[in-house]
């Protein structure tokens, strides 16, 4: 049986919202993964240190007795966010990082930033005090067709921020392009991306052929074959800008199921698993380690971890749901089987 011995790795971009869904996912995200990066997008949004060391308290109660591990907390910002606030989560431990939203770009985005500008000054302060910026890379004009949205924020957007902040450390959350693989492959140390399974195991087909597949839904969406083969090349290249990020983002089964179904795919009950698929196929699985367990730490300036997880080849068959009846949320690859055991 072949096995697999890797570094314990983090997740660099999880959502783990909070109530009974946190009591349902989180436990999945703290058995394989030693720290986690959660996201901010609560309702309300967790915009002050004060709010997030709330919300940390809470994730920290959920996480099962014998697991050890560590949430690290973001802060959304908004357009009353203050240099200040950017001071005060600077001196905060618990606290790694500020995420930018476009306003509408997103699930709970509607607290974020209509134009960047807006931030200019907040902007200065993060590059001041060294705390990083994470993007959702998407522009949100009705007139901008959603397949396009990604690109667009680079050139209009990103690119300004990355001239006007060069000392600003950034990280393109979710990359679905070519042309963000480009860019963040061109810029500076200062920029790096995370990358989901989803994107490196799908593409828009996957949504849309033979009747619309509602956990596929995900933003930034699918995207055409060459871009999932250029994250694919950038995921297995062994270069450090790009590093594992699942942005697992559950949602209950019936509003994913629905006339206006949410955004986000649970992938947290077999993240590295998905992974560990990826990186085999193409024929990568010496690369998965430095993406999953190293290159995210050191961006971070982080201590890699130095325990272990082991993945034997032994396939199991993906539930149909998680959670209790009043809460379930189907994982990516429900009812399907997957080729890697986590030990
Ligand atoms: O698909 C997504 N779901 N993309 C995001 O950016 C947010 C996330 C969520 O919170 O559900
Ligand atoms: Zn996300």
């Amino acid at each position: 049986m072949e096995k697999l011995i890797i570094t314990r790795p983090d997740d660099w971009h999880c959502h783990v919202r909070n109530g009974a869904m946190l009591k349902t996912v989180l436990p999945y995200t703290a058995r394989q993964f030693a720290r986690a990066i959660i996201m901010p997008n609560l309702k309300p949004p967790v915009t002050t240190v004060a709010e997030a060391l709330v919300y940390r308290a809470e994730i920290v109660q959920a996480i099962p007795e014998h697991l050890d591990f560590t949430p690290l907390m973001t802060l959304y910002l908004t357009p009353s966010t203050t240099p200040q606030d950017v001071k005060d989560a600077s001196e905060n431990p618990y606290i790694v990082a500020f995420k930018y939203y476009p306003a509408g770009a997103t699930t709970n985005s509607d607290a974020g930033v209509s134009a960047v500008q807006q931030i200019y000054p907040v902007l200065e302060a993060m590059q001041q005090f060294d705390v990083p910026l994470l993007i959702h890379g998407e522009v949100t004009d009705a007139d901008c067709d959603i397949f396009d949205r990604e690109q667009v924020f680079i050139d209009t957007q990103l690119s300004a921020i990355v001239r006007d902040f060069p000392a600003l450390r950034i990280v393109l959350e979710h990359v679905t392009t070519q042309a963000a693989v480009q860019f963040v492959t061109a810029n500076n140390a200062n920029i790096a991306a995370t990358i989901t399974p989803q994107h490196l195991l799908y593409n828009r087909n996957a949504l849309l052929v033979g009747g619309i597949k509602p956990h596929y839904y995900c933003l930034p969406i699918l995207k055409r074959e060459q871009h999932r083969l250029a994250l694919v090349n950038a995921a297995i290249s062994g270069n450090p800008k790009f590093f594992l990020g699942t942005d697992s983002a559950p949602h209950l089964t019936h509003l994913k199921e629905n006339h206006c179904g949410c955004a986000g795919c649970f992938s947290a009950h077999a993240a590295i698993e998905l992974y560990a698929e990826v990186f085999e196929d193409n024929h990568a699985l010496d690369k998965l380690e430095g993406f999953a367990s190293f290159y995210g730490a050191d961006f971070y300036r982080l201590p890699r971890n130095t325990g272990t997880i082991s993945l034997t080849k032994r396939a199991w068959t993906v539930p149909e749901y998680y959670g209790e009846k009043q809460n379930q949320v189907t994982p990516l690859r429900a009812g399907e089987s997957l080729r890697w055991t986590v030990e």
